[in-house]
């Protein structure tokens, strides 16, 4: 059966055969859409966004064509370095780049490692290419991986990191003319990419060893030039790394004089808060549940994960990705589950079933046996909580409210696919006009991508890390108040939700 898609803003159309993938009919239709995990689904910059589909915004290489469709295709940042808002846009006038030859940004995520090669003399990108971090085998989590360093693995930790990037590179032939490296991660990732042990971090006063570090290409142990300068964005503390930074300074929060929030989804929640003048960050233990983690039907984004829920009246639908049979359900399934169970009136704002609830063993079933638990719906409300009240203690401490924001942008890969409605009936992002809300993508890689180019990002990256003051929440007593108040559903204080209460079913 063939079905007809059109892509957007191109507006090209092509007729395939059911079940192709939207990637292979973006080829078809000459439609550019990047792969650089080549289509395993692992680094999540193939996204587009499927019009009237609920789930909406999905990976190209996994998703199926199962019916007509209308994609759009977000504008790709090749060539330029664009930040999220117009007014951010450094354009390829202001190309100051750290070196001649080629620059290789790098963005060492824990579970996935993406990078790009950038020609210095165009700020052209010419290679792309993302995997799983080779230090997964070795523990899943930033504190697994701690560990692991101080049961004697920090070598093996960074033997592993270099050969990951070196394996990525090693299709490009080029490499050897790669004059620059800017790598940001989180301050764990980015000691063991240096080769220091990351064991203090995790100790009083929880502090980093090293905020930044800075070696050749031969002492790197990565395939580039041998005098190519490895440059790490500076950490500003031990759970709130560069990665940050380059979010901060990507958004532009760093040039506006409206206050933004920024809001980094993982397993710790990382938040920033701030304009021109000041940043404040702060970082909270959210915990794997949007990972998979804890759950019994939890996994990670992959195919066979349900991705998306809605509810009516009890009847569920989902999306899966791949089109595949559910094999579990992932972060963003989980959230908009929650939220729709509240809204359709099966969940009450503790977290417990209601009578109108059908149960199996206690459990909800989205399908087959894909389901959730009490037990398991507190532990999401635990993690929205830690997300929701470190945003908060933030805007407290500066004495402003919500709705004096700007923007909330939104980062990291996971960020991406939270809808952000069921994320404001959950309770884990204010309930502020929606658009407010700016999803970075990946603004870590983005970051350092332009610190590579631009003598000016390179300049406001010093200037922004030299004004951000890191806010403790383990002894801020706002936090503690806020994390107490958060664990409902969406909310103790409903006037914090407006928008949410009229729509919940009585
Ligand atoms: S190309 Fe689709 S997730 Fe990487």
């Amino acid at each position: 059966m063939q079905h007809r898609v059109v892509f957007r803003p191109s507006g090209a159309e092509v007729s395939v055969e059911r079940g192709t993938k939207v990637s292979e009919a973006a080829k078809l239709a000459g439609v550019e859409i990047a792969t650089p995990c080549g289509g395993t689904g692992i680094c999540g910059r193939c996204t587009v966004l499927i019009e009237g589909d609920f789930g909406n915004r999905v990976l190209a290489c996994v998703t199926e064509v199962d019916r007509d469709m209308v994609i759009t295709v977000p504008e790709k940042d090749s060539g330029k370095v664009i930040a999220a808002t117009d007014d951010k846009h450094l354009d390829i006038d202001e190309l100051s780049p750290m070196s001649g030859g080629l620059g290789l940004a790098v963005d060492i995520g824990t579970t996935t490692v993406a990078l790009d090669i950038m020609d210095m003399s165009t700020g052209e990108e010419l290679y792309s290419s993302a995997d799983v971090n080779g230090q997964k085998k070795l523990g899943d989590d930033v504190l697994s991986r701690i560990q692991c360093a101080a049961d004697g693995g920090t070598d093996e930790l960074r033997r592993l990191i270099i050969e990951t990037i070196n394996r990525l590179i090693a299709d490009f032939p080029d490499r050897g003319r790669i004059e620059s490296v800017y790598i940001a991660g989180n301050t764990t990732m980015e000691h063991l990419f240096a080769g220091v042990d990351p064991t203090p971090i995790r100790v009083e006063p929880y502090e980093p060893v090293v905020v930044r570090s800075e070696m050749d290409g031969k002492d790197s142990g990565l395939t580039v030039k041998g005098d190519a300068r490895v440059l790490t964005m500076p950490c500003i503390s031990a759970y709130v790394g560069g990665d940050i930074t380059s979010d901060i300074v990507y958004a532009g929060m760093d040039r506006s004089e409206g206050i933004s929030l920024l809001i980094d989804v993982g397993t710790n929640g990382e938040v920033a808060l701030g304009n021109r003048d000041m940043l404040m960050v702060c970082s909270s233990s959210a915990g794997p549940a949007f990972e998979g983690g804890n759950l019994r039907s939890g996994m990670l984004a992959k195919p066979g994960a349900i991705d998306s829920v809605r509810i009516d009246e009890g009847k569920v639908s989902c999306t899966v990705i791949g089109g595949t049979e559910p094999k579990g359900i992932c972060g963003s399934g989980i959230i908009d589950l929650l939220a729709q169970l509240y809204i359709d009136g099966l969940v009450d704002k503790r977290g417990n079933f209601t009578d109108r609830a059908e149960l199996k063993d206690g459990r909800f079933i989205v399908h087959g046996n894909v389901g959730i638990s009490v037990p398991e719906i507190r532990d999401v409300m635990m993690t929205k909580a830690a997300i929701f009240s470190a945003s908060r203690a933030l805007v407290r401490n500066l004495g402003i409210e919500f709705s004096d924001l700007e923007h909330i942008y939104i980062a990291g890969g996971f960020g991406n696919f939270i809808d952000m409605d069921s994320a404001i009936v959950l309770g884990m992002f204010p309930d502020v006009p929606r658009e407010k809300f700016v999803y970075l993508g990946n603004a870590s890689l983005a970051g350092a991508k332009a610190a590579l180019l631009s003598s000016t990002f390179r300049d406001r990256i010093e200037d922004a890390f030299s004004k951000m003051t890191y806010l403790d929440l383990s002894s801020d007593p706002v936090f503690f108040d806020e994390y107490m108040s958060a664990q409902f559903i969406p909310h103790t204080e409903s006037d914090l939700f407006p928008s949410v209460h009229p729509r919940v079913r009585d």
